[in-house]
């Protein structure tokens, strides 16, 4: 429940919602695609009230009721981004580094600098303004080590209404003095954290150990003992993304079978854990993780960008592991959702499993909500949600207008949208039934 009342309003245009998952084949799954030509979503104090076909609602609605017209464009939920790094946004794009080269030598001395709150205060708002820009609504967000990185986050994102998970990394060796924790500090850090932020307004708290590297056996110890106090709390970190990553993992703890098996001893295996990457992980990894009800964070962009690897969504499909889609900034090149569908088509492709729209479409809104148990608020335009609207445009640019117009079907049009939309083709974007962007604004 939004603290923010908002005005009454109606969205009248065509829509898109996804009521279930569409599957992976061309056509999808029935009953799973809800879409409306002339739709409407009316809109009251931060919740949609009702939706339907604009002409079935009109006699429902109060006289002078402010309706906005977004006919030509396409209404979807609001894109969700389960894994990415807001102290990142500005070592984006530096050159030619592979992961742990590229932590020590940019990441690492950037994050230092949110040691200050007034910096973590500026790139927080700079990072909700990108994030609002491309259609996120929602993301799950590594903050840095400095505690204050997170009262600023979540101050930006309180004041804007958004549902936002984030959290202080956790990490107590293996990194400059000016990022490292003290090992059981930074857990008395982040349980404070957690009483200010954790379900207030929108807001959840995720527990963040940077990955296995970077903690000691006793800050993992210690990250599980939090977790096993507060079911209900997310859990955050990073896993097999690269192989000088997974080889200092074996070094660090030769007491454990393999990288999962770190986390696993410490309990951080449950059913909010987020574990981005998991490029190289054999069918068992994947299995122990599936039982475990934890899921992967699939970040294409990242993983091209960086070197990682080619993450197969198909071997995790086959063991009931689930995924998510994330953009992973800094590592990942672009916070657009529409780009990490085009960077996980094109992964597919390189697997012999291209993704359909359907499914794209699907796992930036209700699929992603779903893995992030937050299904329950945000995901999809229905009754009782929480108003999170992107509003597309299938016309943004010219070449974009071209291609549309040679469309026969919406999947065709969703996917030329996948493939060469960017922040142009989002008109505008609404979180708790507030605008937050719009693109043509003066
Ligand atoms: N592994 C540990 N830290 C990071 C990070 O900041 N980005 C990525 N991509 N991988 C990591
Ligand atoms: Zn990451």
């Amino acid at each position: 429940m939004t603290a923010i009342s908002t005005p009454a309003r109606v969205l009248r245009g065509p829509l898109l919602s996804f009521a279930a998952d569409p599957g992976d084949g061309d056509t999808p799954a029935p009953g799973s695609v809800r879409h409306l030509e002339d739709g409407a979503v009316w809109m009251v104090n931060g919740h949609i009230h009702a939706v339907g076909d604009y002409v079935e609602l009109a006699p429902h609605l109060p006289a002078g009721i402010n309706v906005v017209d977004y006919s030509g464009k396409l209404m979807m939920p609001g894109f969700i981004d389960s894994h990415v790094h807001y102290s990142q946004l500005d070592i984006m794009a530096s050159y030619g580094r592979q992961l742990l080269d590229w932590l020590n030598d940019y990441t690492f001395p950037e994050e230092c600098r949110f040691a200050d709150r007034v910096h973590a205060d500026a790139v927080a708002e700079a990072f909700l303004d990108e994030t609002l820009r491309v259609g996120t609504t929602t993301a799950q967000v590594f903050c840095t080590s400095h505690p204050g990185s997170v009262d600023a986050f979540f101050s930006a994102a309180k004041r804007r209404g958004l549902r936002m998970l984030a959290g202080k990394v956790l990490m107590d060796r293996n990194a400059p003095d000016g990022l490292t924790d003290d090992t059981l500090g930074g857990l008395a850090d982040s349980e404070r954290l957690i009483g200010d932020w954790h379900g207030k307004d929108r807001l959840g708290y995720s527990l963040t150990p940077r990955f296995a590297p970077t903690s000691t056996r006793e800050q993992l110890e210690a990250t599980g003992a939090v977790l096993r106090n507060a079911p209900d709390l997310h859990l955050q970190t990073h896993l097999s993304e690269n192989e000088g990553e997974i080889a200092w993992v074996s070094e660090l703890f030769p007491e454990s079978r393999d990288y999962l098996d770190v986390y696993e001893r410490y309990g951080l295996v449950g059913p909010r854990s987020t574990f981005a990457h998991g490029i190289h992980l054999d069918q068992g990894m994947r299995q122990r993780l599936a039982d475990g009800g934890a899921s992967i964070a699939f970040c294409p962009t990242s993983n091209l960008f960086l070197g990682s690897g080619l993450f197969d969504r198909q071997a995790c499909h086959d063991v009931g592991l689930a995924t998510s889609l994330a953009s992973d900034v800094g590592g990942g090149t672009d916070l657009s959702g529409l780009a990490t569908l085009k960077g996980a088509y094109q992964v597919g492709q390189l697997l012999g499993q291209p993704l359909t729209a359907w499914q794209g479409f699907y796992r930036l809104t209700l699929g992603n909500a779903k893995t992030l148990h937050l299904d329950q608020h945000i995901g999809q335009i229905r009754e009782g949600g929480e108003a999170d609207i992107v509003v597309l445009d299938p016309q943004a640019t010219p070449l974009l207008a071209r291609r549309t117009a040679r469309c026969q079907t919406l999947a065709e049009t969703l996917f030329a949208l996948m493939m060469l939309g960017d922040d142009r083709s989002v008109y505008a974007t609404w979180a708790g039934g507030q605008r937050v962007h719009a693109r043509d604004a003066a």
